[in-house]
């Protein structure tokens, strides 16, 4: 039996349309944030490289999204990474987080320009302050793909992301994207590191402001 009911068209009615209050554990995450002190461990041919790096995440609340009977609330995100003083961009990444508050399931999608795209979940209760995400590589639901390049040089196996939110109003992130490389026989885990503090609020999404 399905966890799921036969009805897969009648959508929720009387639905809250303010994401900003209907977001869960991801209400603290909701605005324009700043990190200056970001640690990044990638391959390198050496073995690994660490460098520090500065990150600037914006995340605002979209309309609440229904597939049927789901309803998700969720922020759209984009994260853009530089390594102190530089302007090249290190690390680009965009998705939505999502939050269902029938189950109490997050969910967060990336996409990178290496050609690589990925969905992660976990559970929390809705006023969590910290949660954890995972994805797994070759999961139908909450997976990984990659370019075939990618694939087969630095194929990723999972990727984690553990999020906190601290009482002062920062919160950071903790991600671990485990890879297997080509020509090694252990797995490498490429961790990324920060801690976000807010430079503005966010702005609220189209049916709100109405
Ligand atoms: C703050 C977050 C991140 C930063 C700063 C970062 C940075 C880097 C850097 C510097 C490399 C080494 C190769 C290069 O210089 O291009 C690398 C490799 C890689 N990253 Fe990330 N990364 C981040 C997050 C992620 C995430 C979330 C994923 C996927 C879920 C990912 C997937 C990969 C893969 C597959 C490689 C291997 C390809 C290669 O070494 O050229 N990264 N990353």
């Amino acid at each position: 039996m399905s966890k799921y009911s036969e009805d897969i068209y009648t959508e929720p009615s009387n639905i809250d349309v303010d994401t900003l209050k209907n977001l869960g554990p991801l209400a603290p995450l909701a605005g324009v944030w700043q990190g200056e002190r970001g640690t990044d461990l990638a391959p390198s041919r050496a073995g690994s490289e660490t460098s520090p790096f500065v990150d600037r995440i914006e995340l605002q609340p979209l309309d609440p999204q229904t597939s049927g009977p789901q309803l998700l609330y969720g922020l759209r995100y984009h994260q853009h990474v530089k390594r102190p003083g530089q302007i090249a961009t290190f690390h680009d990444q965009i998705g939505y987080f999502l939050w269902e508050p029938a189950t109490g399931i997050v969910i967060q999608t990336l996409a990178i320009p290496r050609g690589q795209i990925a969905m992660a979940s976990g559970k929390a209760a809705k006023d969590a302050k910290e949660f954890e995400l995972v994805a797994t590589g070759g999961d139908a639901n909450f997976g990984v793909l990659s370019n075939p390049f990618l694939d087969y040089g630095f194929r990723t196996i999972e990727y984690r992301i553990k999020i906190s939110a601290h009482a002062d109003g920062t919160w950071s992130y903790d991600e671990d994207t485990v890879l297997m490389i080509r020509g090694r026989s252990e797995p490498f885990h490429h961790r990324d590191r920060s801690v976000l503090f807010k430079i503005a609020e966010p702005t609220p999404n189209p049916l709100a402001l109405k």
